[in-house]
Formats: C-alpha cells, sequence, structure tokens
C-alpha cells in the first residue's frame, strides 16, 4: 500500500513571533504563543502539574481479592451496602468521562496560559485514570457493566446530577462558542466553577466519603484504597480549579458582579439538592454511620469552603463538619496513610503533601 505524502507546506500559525514577555500572558483571551511553556507566570499551575506527576499510580496496582471474596459471599455486605456501592459506580463510572470530555474539548482550548493548559493534559489522563479504575472495580466484582454505566440514564438521583452539569459542558464545548466579550467570558468562568467547586469540590466528595465509611469499617478494602487515590487527585483537581478561577477574577475584574455571584449562589443551592436527593436515594435507611442528615450537614459544609474559596458569601456559615475524618484524609501526609505502599515508588523528589 502507497501513502501519499503532502509536501505542500503551509506556514506555521502561531499567534506573535516576538519573544514572550511573562507579564503579557493571560489565563483567558491572551495574545501570547501557546507553545512556549515558559517563561513561567502561573507557578502554582507549574507546581501542581509537578505534584501531580509525582503522585502517579495505577488501579491494577491495588488487589481487588478481599473485595471479590466479600462481594461474592451472601452475607458479606447487606442489601443496603450492595445498593450504595452499585449507585456510587453509577454515577462515578461516567462522571469522570465528562469530567475528561469537558476539559479536553472543551476548557482547553479557552484558556491561553501554556503551564495551566500543561497541569489540563494531566488532568484529563487522570481522569482516564479514574473511569479506568471504577472499570476495574465492575470487573473485578462481576458487576452487570450494562447496568452501571448506564446508571447516569436509568436512575433519576444520578440522571439529576448530571443534567444540572451537561449545559455547562455543552456551552465550551460548542465550536462556535468563543471568549473575549463580558457574556461569554462569564459564561466560562460560570461553567469552571460548576466543574471544579461543584462537580469535582461537591459531588465527588460526598460518593467519596461513601465508599471510605465502607473501608474504615474494613469492607471493600481494595475499593477503598482505590478511591482514596482518586480522592486525593480530585483535591488537586478542585484547587487547581479554584486557582484557575481566582486568577480569571484578578485579571478580569469586570466578570465578578453582584448579579453573577448571586447566579453562583443559586447554582450551589440547586447543587445541594440534588445531593441531597441523591443520598436518601443510595442510602434510604441511614447506613454505616451515615444518614441523610449528617450527609445535609456534609453538603452544606463543603458548599461553605467551595464558596469561601472563590470569595462568595457562604450561604450556611455556621455548619460544622460532620466527618472530620473526611479531612484527616484528603490532608493526611501521604507516609502515613494506611495503604501507601506502591506510589512511594514513584516519588521523585518535591514536597507532597495532600491537599
Ligand atoms: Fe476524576
Ligand atoms: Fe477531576
Amino acid at each position: 500500500m502507497s501513502i501519499k505524502l503532502n509536501n505542500k507546506k503551509k506556514p506555521l500559525k502561531i499567534n506573535s513571533f516576538e519573544r514572550i514577555n511573562k507579564i503579557n500572558k493571560q489565563i483567558i483571551n491572551g495574545h501570547t504563543d501557546v507553545n512556549q511553556l515558559v517563561p513561567f507566570k502561573y507557578n502554582w499551575a507549574w507546581d501542581r502539574y509537578l505534584s501531580s506527576c509525582a503522585n502517579h499510580w495505577m488501579p491494577q496496582e491495588i488487589n481487588m481479592q478481599r473485595d471479590i471474596e466479600l462481594w461474592k459471599n451472601p452475607i458479606g455486605l447487606t442489601e443496603e451496602e450492595r445498593r450504595l456501592v452499585k449507585r456510587n459506580l453509577g454515577f462515578f463510572s461516567t462522571a469522570d468521562s465528562l469530567a475528561a470530555n469537558n476539559i479536553v474539548l472543551g476548557t482547553y482550548r479557552h484558556i491561553t496560559a501554556p503551564e495551566c493548559r500543561q497541569y489540563l493534559l494531566r488532568q484529563a489522563f487522570e481522569e482516564a485514570i479514574h473511569t479506568h479504575a471504577y472499570q476495574y472495580i465492575v470487573e473485578s466484582l462481576g458487576l452487570d457493566e450494562l447496568e452501571i454505566f448506564n446508571a447516569y440514564h436509568e436512575i433519576k438521583s444520578i440522571r439529576d446530577k448530571d443534567e444540572f452539569l451537561i449545559p455547562f459542558i455543552d456551552v465550551l464545548t460548542d465550536l462556535k462558542f468563543k471568549t473575549g466579550n463580558t457574556k461569554n467570558d462569564q459564561k466560562l468562568l460560570k461553567s469552571l466553577i460548576v466543574f471544579a467547586c461543584i462537580m469535582e469540590g461537591l459531588f465527588f466528595y460526598v460518593g467519596f466519603v461513601q465508599i471510605l465509611a465502607l473501608g474504615r469499617q474494613n469492607k471493600m478494602i481494595g475499593s477503598s484504597e482505590l478511591y482514596q487515590y482518586i480522592l486525593r487527585d480530585e483535591s488537586m483537581h478542585c484547587n487547581f480549579g479554584i486557582d484557575l478561577i481566582n486568577t480569571i477574577k484578578m485579571e478580569n475584574p469586570n466578570l465578578w458582579t453582584t448579579e453573577f455571584c448571586k447566579e453562583i449562589e443559586q447554582l450551589f443551592l440547586k447543587a445541594i439538592e440534588l445531593e441531597y436527593y441523591y443520598a436518601e436515594d443510595t442510602m434510604p435507611k441511614g447506613i454505616l454511620g451515615l444518614n441523610v442528615k449528617t450527609f445535609k450537614s456534609y453538603l452544606r459544609f463543603i458548599a461553605n469552603c467551595r464558596m469561601k474559596q472563590i470569595g462568595i458569601k457562604q450561604i450556611f456559615p455556621y455548619e460544622r463538619n460532620p466527618f472530620p475524618w473526611m479531612s484527616e484524609m484528603i490532608h493526611i501526609k501521604k507516609e502515613s496513610n494506611f495503604f501507601e505502599t506502591r506510589v512511594m515508588e514513584y516519588q521523585s523528589g518535591g514536597t507532597l503533601d495532600w491537599e
């Protein structure tokens, strides 16, 4: 078979032939060459990229034998616990594909700082690893893959959450959508807030609590280990997203109007309502020392944290964290992590504090 080579050379399209002055870099609507990573302006993005790479892991490093035995044992788990695991995987198994598509097909092209793009490329790969991890659990336990991967269509409490998220992804993936005016820049910023603070920063955290609570009772240990790796990654994604949002805000103060903040507040309220309904659906009777009431507190507590992190007035300022062990899991140092063995081998210098 012969391959026809196209020898017609097209001129390389780049934004500017001038050498880059980092002062001119902008997170959005920048005009510096996106192919030149350095000189750095956004060192925080590069630092997060390095930390993420140093935390590399793969799902098949985790031994699932004990989970398989427990799942196959008819009295290994209660019906409520099985329902929780399946509903949880039903949300997460497609959520990370949505997240990856949002980055690759949406967010990436609207960000004009190459060090932020570099982080997004790493993040996209991590989302692929997360989807792989959920598939690995489904396969290991011998679950019905059609049931789990279709849950975001078939289970109302999951579908409602995704239907809330998808319009904010669609805005960015629409090829006709361009930033460069206040209205569209606000649309982009709103989508970034929904993605980092509500999807990764709120919906995901509640899902993690459920499986990590099982792990704390010595059940589904392998799955729990996988979720702990994912939690650490998501915590980084969420914090990167918050830095991105706050820098865009600083560079474009015109976007942060009172009306815009009100809209964001409404989105948080809607998200809390959806997540509360999901908690009721996944744990109708209360389970593992968790019940929908404590979940409500946790949701409000997390929402407050996210709002504070992006400078929005907190809607439930007096809510306390009912699951302090969760913050321990997020902030735990690697060397004291209960399951940490394999990842230590990937460390290549630098500090690896969890965020
Ligand atoms: Fe993820
Ligand atoms: Fe993520």
